[in-house]
């Protein structure tokens, strides 16, 4: 698979290549899904309503990105930086994508996807407010932890995806392994234009706590419309998932704890070098599922 070379390119004059990969999905998402395409109402539900806020969550993450980039110096050592920016907007740029047809089917199944419109009003807020570039980054940097955070999970535990919709599994793990490989990227630019460390931990828990609310409550929608709300199982799945010995929420918390540290790095600890080889054996044995566009 040769990633081919695109006019964005040009954009970074003399740069070094990236060792990002922008890829193109080939799987084909516009088949109708199954109502419930995992293996229970609950996750299905709780998948879809992570990928209800994608379009719009990835669009802010990238207009950040571009927002801060007039900060950065024009120095010889951001070259690379810079060339990984112009990466990380094509590889959010084709996950908008592939989840605007997904969510595009979730929406004739009659869910209704209220997240984005929490999120454009809150954005609307934040410029209306005169948020700084800087600030805004430090929202990125936050969703992109969380983002990785979850990739990680996903990639490590077979049972995140197990019983669902093959192309699904696909899917989901495609950008599983691009947020980890990208995971650094937001950071090392929040770092490069100055930013501090107070900030992105107060932002990080503002994040933290408007994601977890809004997924809750974006997945409870979901299985309203679904009529999966009031069953005893729907909510014994839920919990087991979340709170259950092996619950994502346990699994999660190192990780989560570890981003308030001064010398928090996305590249350490768990979302290190282990992180990055799970990524890339997925992207590896699964190279017949994508195309190199650049
Ligand atoms: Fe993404
Ligand atoms: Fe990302």
């Amino acid at each position: 698979m040769t990633p081919t070379r695109s006019s964005a390119d040009s954009a970074v004059d003399g740069a070094t290549t990236s060792e990002l990969t922008v890829r193109r999905l080939l799987v084909d998402m516009r088949t109708p899904l199954a109502a419930r395409w995992h293996r229970n109402d609950f996750l299905t539900q709780y998948f879809n309503a992570l990928s209800m806020s994608f379009p719009v969550g990835e669009q802010f993450f990238i207009d950040s990105m571009r927002g801060a980039l007039p900060m950065l110096a024009q120095q010889p050592e951001h070259l690379q930086l810079r060339r990984d920016i112009l990466q990380f907007i094509g590889q959010e740029a084709a996950h908008r994508q592939i989840h605007a047809l997904y969510n595009a089917q979730l929406e004739t199944q009659g869910l209704v996807n209220k997240w984005q419109h929490w999120a454009l009003r809150r954005q609307a807020r934040a410029m209306r407010l005169g948020m700084h570039p800087k600030s805004l980054l430090a929202v990125t940097c936050a969703y992109e932890h969380l983002t990785a955070t979850l990739a990680h999970q996903t990639l490590q535990h077979a049972d995140a995806l197990e019983g669902a919709e093959e192309r699904m599994q696909t899917m989901w793990r495609w950008h599983a392994s691009e947020e980890i490989e990208h995971r650094s990227v937001a950071f090392d630019l929040y770092q490069a234009v100055g930013g501090n460390h107070r900030k992105r931990v107060q932002w990080y828990l503002f994040v933290l706590l408007t994601m977890a609310l809004e997924a809750t409550a974006q997945t409870v929608l979901n299985l309203k419309h679904s009529g999966k709300l009031w069953r005893l199982g729907t909510w014994c799945d839920g919990l087991a998932f979340f709170l259950g010995r092996q619950g994502l929420v346990w699994r999660s918390m190192p990780a989560l704890l570890r981003y308030l540290r001064r010398d928090f790095h996305p590249q350490q600890g768990e979302h290190g070098s282990d992180s990055a080889e799970m990524a890339q054996r997925w992207l590896t044995e699964n190279a017949s599922q994508w195309r190199g566009v650049r």
